[in-house]
């Protein structure tokens, strides 16, 4: 199973584009520490707004919470647009309520289509992915802009929408990664190990390149 989370992988990317951003910034000043005489030493501060990456299991959920009831107004000034008033989808946009599971199942199998019933009550696996979802991404046309507390009620609305908590249920980080998700048997965690490769720089291929041609058969012209 994969070892990686957030911290390390998510704080290593987001240090290493802040760090070109700043690199400027950090020789204009003169001070702390630089890599080849360029660039500063990224701060936990600077990089904790992009620290926000959750996990299936609740892993790095943030303090705070928010109901179904707080959810709806921000659910309908800026989701509903969007998604429907009782995310039933609007203009094209996805739902919120696809078909119930065992239909949706029953028409995947059927090789039908899976997509566009594919919703929070029969796709989504867990409901810490859903918040960090919906947090980080919408609402579309201004992602990352609704607070900790909202994301919370917002989702919780939506879960609602999708019959999957109560009307009195809240959000936070003790409840989230307990929420019976209709779809969570269908996922399956990816048990194989990391596995460490040299990188090779230099006469990596020792054979001689073969151009294979494509066989073209039973067309008739
Ligand atoms: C301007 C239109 C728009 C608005 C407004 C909007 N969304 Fe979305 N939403 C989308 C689009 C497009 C997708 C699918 C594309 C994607 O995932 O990037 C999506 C996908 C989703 C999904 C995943 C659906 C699925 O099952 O795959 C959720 C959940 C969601 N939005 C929640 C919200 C919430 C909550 C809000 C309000 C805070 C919101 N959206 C506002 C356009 C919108």
């Amino acid at each position: 199973m994969s070892k990686l989370k957030t911290s390390k992988f998510g704080l290593g990317l987001a240090a290493g584009a802040m760090a070109l951003g700043l690199s400027t910034a950090g020789v204009a000043d003169g001070h702390g520490d630089s890599f080849n005489g360029i660039g500063a030493k990224i701060t936990d501060k600077a990089v904790e707004p992009w620290d926000i990456s959750v996990f299936y299991d609740g892993t790095n959920l943030p303090e705070g919470s928010g109901s179904v009831e707080a959810g709806q107004q921000p659910y309908d000034a800026k989701c509903a647009m969007c998604h429907g008033a009782f995310g039933e989808g609007a203009e094209g946009y996805p739902k919120m309520m696809g078909d119930p599971m065992p239909q949706f199942v029953k028409s995947l199998k059927q090789g039908l289509d899976g997509v566009g019933n594919r919703a929070v009550n029969n796709a989504w696996g867990h409901a810490p992915t859903l918040y960090d979802m919906i947090h980080r991404h919408m609402p579309f046309y201004a992602p990352g802009t609704m607070p900790v507390d909202e994301s919370y009620a917002v989702t919780c609305y939506v879960l609602n929408l999708a019959g999957i908590v109560p009307m009195d249920f809240t959000c936070s980080k003790e409840t989230l990664p307990d929420v019976d998700m209709p779809s969570t048997d269908y996922y399956v965690t990816d048990t194989r190990p990391d596995v460490k490769n040299e990188r090779c720089m230099s006469d990596c291929y020792d054979a001689e390149p073969k151009v294979v041609g494509a066989a073209v058969t039973g067309v008739s012209q």
